[in-house]
């Protein structure tokens, strides 16, 4: 399928989420199969243009993730900022320049981008800096530009009044996550302004919310009509999600059936993918390849991981108490592991 002129393998991205979409985490669910284009972390483009060298372990290994995009955040103040980073960028084999028009966080409402972009928009009458952003990117990228935002900040029509903005820009295509941004994660996802807004413009829309498996997918894709999915949380606990949808996409019979995740995801498979991961930080720079990283991505995946299977409360106890790389690998390869679960 296309997005824009971007050819993707498949119609599911994977969404930045920051400390989580790790490149070995990254890597991981390619590997898995399923994903179309996967998408790092925001990186804030005044760190780009001040401290260039402290957002290389986030770009690592993404020439070999392709198609990728890499989202950066900006406040639209400091033009200079933002043309420092596209050039510092474009030395790296990426596919997409994405936007973060949406973020929640406080730090980054703080800095005057992501969902601080749409609160002024509305709010403070400082209709240009979102507009100057996304015009400025795309006058010095020499990739395509994509913008990844929410409804509104708090009403969730205001994506109605700027999605033209956006197209008008020249932007590649458009991520939206269906609630607004004083919303958070809380809410519904409001299907029917996404669905209002791909009818409104012609640049491809990737719908975005609460999407955990082919019957979430579906529904997100008949109710808004949108071109693509993007997948963020329900990747922590089901790594196997995009390879999951996209079999069931391929299947011709209607009835296909896909295992319910904890009934495939044996121990073994776990255990498989956590040594994946731990083989690729291995390999990866001596900012990841550090006892202490290689613990935490360890202890969080297998956390994640076991979640939903018979006795894993138990196991999760156990997992969380443990406070070194050493005893962490001995304890998950070891008999007590499985047995922990029966208990
Ligand atoms: C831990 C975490 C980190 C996130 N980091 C980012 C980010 O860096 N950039 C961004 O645009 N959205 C970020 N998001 C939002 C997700 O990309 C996504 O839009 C949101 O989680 C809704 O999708 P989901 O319901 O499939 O998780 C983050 C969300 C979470 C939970």
């Amino acid at each position: 399928m296309k997005l824009g002129s971007i050819e993707l393998p498949t119609d599911l991205l994977l969404a930045p989420l920051m400390d989580v979409t790790t490149p070995s985490f990254r890597q991981l669910i390619c590997d898995l199969g399923g994903v179309g284009m996967v998408v790092t972390p925001m990186v804030f483009v005044q760190q780009i243009a001040l401290a260039p060298k402290t957002v290389l372990p986030h770009l690592e290994h993404i020439e070999n993730q392709s198609p990728a995009s890499v989202q950066i955040v900006a406040s639209g103040r400091n033009v200079e900022h933002i043309k420092k980073a596209i050039d510092f960028l474009s030395s790296f084999q990426f596919d997409i320049l994405d936007i973060n028009g949406g973020c929640p966080a406080t730090h980054t409402m703080k800095s005057g981008g992501g969902g601080a972009l749409l609160r002024d928009y509305f709010r403070e009458g400082d209709k240009s800096r979102f507009q100057k952003i996304i015009e400025t990117a795309i006058k010095f990228s020499s990739r395509p530009v994509s913008v990844k935002t929410r409804l509104g900040y708090e009403r969730e029509d205001e994506i109605l009044e700027i999605c033209k903005m956006i197209e008008n820009c020249g932007a590649e295509f458009l991520t939206i996550h269906g609630r607004t941004v004083k919303q958070k994660y809380h809410g519904e996802i409001n299907f029917d302004i996404i669905k209002q807004v791909k009818n409104q413009i012609e640049i491809p829309i990737v719908g975005n919310g609460n999407v955990i498996d082919y019957e979430s997918y579906k529904n997100m894709k008949e109710k808004t009509e949108c071109d693509a999915v993007m997948i963020g949380r329900a990747v922590m606990s089901d790594p196997l999600i995009f390879n999951k949808i996209w079999k069931q996409q391929k299947s011709s019979k209607n009835d296909f059936e896909f295992p319910p995740f904890t009934e495939r995801h044996t121990i073994e498979k776990i255990r498989q993918y956590l040594q994946r991961n731990n083989q690729f930080i291995e390999s990866s720079s001596q900012f990841w390849n550090t006892d202490r990283f290689k613990f935490a991505e360890m202890r969080r995946l297998a956390i994640w991981f076991i979640k939903g299977i018979p006795g894993y409360k138990k196991v999760r106890e156990k997992l969380s108490k443990i406070n070194n790389f050493s005893d962490l690998k001995s304890y998950i390869f070891s008999k007590s592991f499985e047995e922990d679960f029966n208990q």
